[in-house]
């Protein structure tokens, strides 16, 4: 079983499926109504039921000459003004038109932003780095641990910066602290010439304009793009703007194109051709009929390193969930963990654990024909360990073939490899812009498929917020110790020994 969408080929003939399987796997799809469920989506319908949204990416991607309406209205000019106006900033930044507070040109951009704000333009800048503008250095600063900002800030001059941030709700905690340190960082060398400071030195990729002016930016310099983009889902929105401004306008669209691509796979072709569809139903099966934990991303791209982390909030995110639709307990199993690194440095580190552990792991291995860097003949090296792995993992090797080749009889049962573990391997030429499209694509559509047979809404996140609410509090009970003993006594001790170790300092 292999299936194509023009140049990505992925290889399903290592998954542990026959005919028969594969049959119902069809009829599973039909029985859970992933079509009708796909056609709502595509069409604007509210499939994120728990937040009344339609779920829109594929709109982001569509050509300028289609047509969408939506809750009455025609997303597609929508999209397309925003496309335009990064276009002019990102080619403004890139010739060097858009100068600092010191008439100087940007040298570094710094996004700042979590999770879907920052996982994906930060995966897409690495991976393509070959297109990137070598004038301009990309920064990505996440984390609310104050090392990510300031370590990045000792690598950029405050007149040559520019600012993302990217935010969807302008609200989130890490994004607004390391975004506020920022403007300081900015204001600070600018002897007070502040306002203009932030105008030239901070530009906003949000939903939330009145918070993002609040803030300061202008809102000229504010991207915006609609609640009908999932975070995880919106690395070709205005999310994108880093990736943009690194690759250039031009490459941007062929990325979107690649997107589409694989989009017009997923809404058109039958099952026999549609990869998505049999993509998510193979982990479907992985997951609940073969009860195969955990899915490995096993680039072997250094390139795509970023990539196990992009594909982790898209997954989990989407389908790490226990409830129906209809809010009844599921009883299966939703979601595969998934991990993962690039390829060789996994193979000397847990593979030993894929070929011989107790536990089966699914394995994703994306191979990328040509190298955009040449060493030698590295790149054919690197390639023939991707399908050694996926030989080995698929066929292992049984204790007559050990004893054969003369392995003494006591270290036969050591070294015997039971294989069959499912491994689909997904290769294409080059990583261009376009493929990078295609295969989020892949991957986003496969994720959906795999929601709707489990019943799920994959397009909510309710899980994460509990986590925030408390972490607000507790950051309150560091200021206000009598806000301490709200907590349970696990966490008041936690605090405590926080408190005390922070002081000793
Ligand atoms: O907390 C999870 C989450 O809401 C993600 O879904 C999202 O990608 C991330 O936080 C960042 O959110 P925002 O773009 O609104 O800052």
């Amino acid at each position: 079983m292999r299936g194509r969408i023009g140049d990505l080929d992925v290889d399903f003939s290592r998954q542990r499926v026959d005919e028969e399987v594969w049959k119902s796997l069809e009829q599973l799809v039909e029985q859970c109504g992933v079509l009708q469920w796909r056609d709502r989506m595509l069409t604007g319908i509210h499939v994120n039921t728990t937040e009344d949204r339609a779920v829109l990416h594929t709109a982001l991607r569509l050509p300028r000459s289609a047509k969408l309406v939506v809750d009455g209205v025609d997303v597609v000019p929508q999209v397309h003004d925003v496309l335009d106006r990064m276009s002019i900033l990102a080619r403004k930044v890139r010739s060097g038109e858009w100068v600092g507070f010191t008439g100087k040109r940007i040298e570094s951009v710094v996004n700042i932003g979590i999770g879907g704000s920052d996982l994906g333009p930060a995966m897409a800048y690495q991976a393509l780095h070959a297109y990137s503008d070598p004038q301009l250095s990309l920064h990505f600063v996440s984390n609310v641990d104050p090392a990510d900002l300031v370590e990045t800030l000792t690598l950029c001059e405050p007149e040559t910066t520019l600012f993302i941030i990217a935010s969807k709700t302008f609200t989130t905690a890490e994004t607004m602290s390391n975004a506020q340190h920022a403007r300081a960082w900015v204001q600070a060398a600018s002897d007070g010439n502040s306002d203009s400071v932030v105008d030239k030195h901070f530009v906003a990729l949000s939903t939330n304009e009145k918070a993002v002016e609040e803030f300061g930016i202008d809102p000229k310099n504010i991207f915006g793009f609609w609640d009908w983009v999932g975070g995880r889902y919106s690395m070709d929105s205005a999310i994108g703007l880093s990736t943009m401004i690194a690759i250039g306008p031009e490459q941007f669209t062929a990325m979107l194109d690649g997107f589409h691509t694989v989009d017009r796979n997923f809404a058109q072709e039958p099952w026999e051709t549609n990869i998505a569809m049999q993509m998510g139903s193979l982990a479907v099966w992985n997951r609940d009929f073969l009860d195969i934990e955990t899915t490995a991303v096993l680039p072997y791209s250094q390139y795509l390193s970023r990539f196990p982390a992009y594909l982790q909030q898209l997954t989990m995110e989407s389908n790490g969930k226990s409830v129906r639709r209809n809010g009844e307990s599921v009883d299966y199993n939703t979601s595969a963990i998934y991990w993962g690194e690039p390829g060789t440095n996994g193979q000397h580190s847990f593979y030993q654990l894929l070929h011989q552990g107790t536990s089966v792991v699914s394995c994703d291995i994306v191979v990328v024909a040509r190298a955009q860097v040449g060493l030698g003949n590295q790149q054919d090296i690197l390639v023939a360990n991707a399908l050694a792995q996926a030989s080995v993992l698929s066929l292992g090797l049984n204790a007559n073939q050990l004893a054969e080749s003369g392995v003494p009889a006591e270290l036969v049962p050591h070294k015997v490899m039971p294989g069959n573990r499912p491994v689909t391997v997904i290769m294409f030429p080059e990583l261009t812009p376009h493929m990078l499209g295609m295969l989020i694509s892949l991957y986003e559509h496969s994720v959906f498929v795999q929601g709707v047979i489990w019943g799920i809404n994959s397009f909510d996140q309710w899980g994460v917020e509990l986590g925030k609410k408390v972490a607000t509090g507790i950051t309150e009970a560091f200021e206000s110790r009598d806000l301490v003993k709200n907590f349970d006594p696990s966490t008041q001790e936690s605090i405590e020994s926080y408190l005390q170790l922070r002081r000793s300092y």
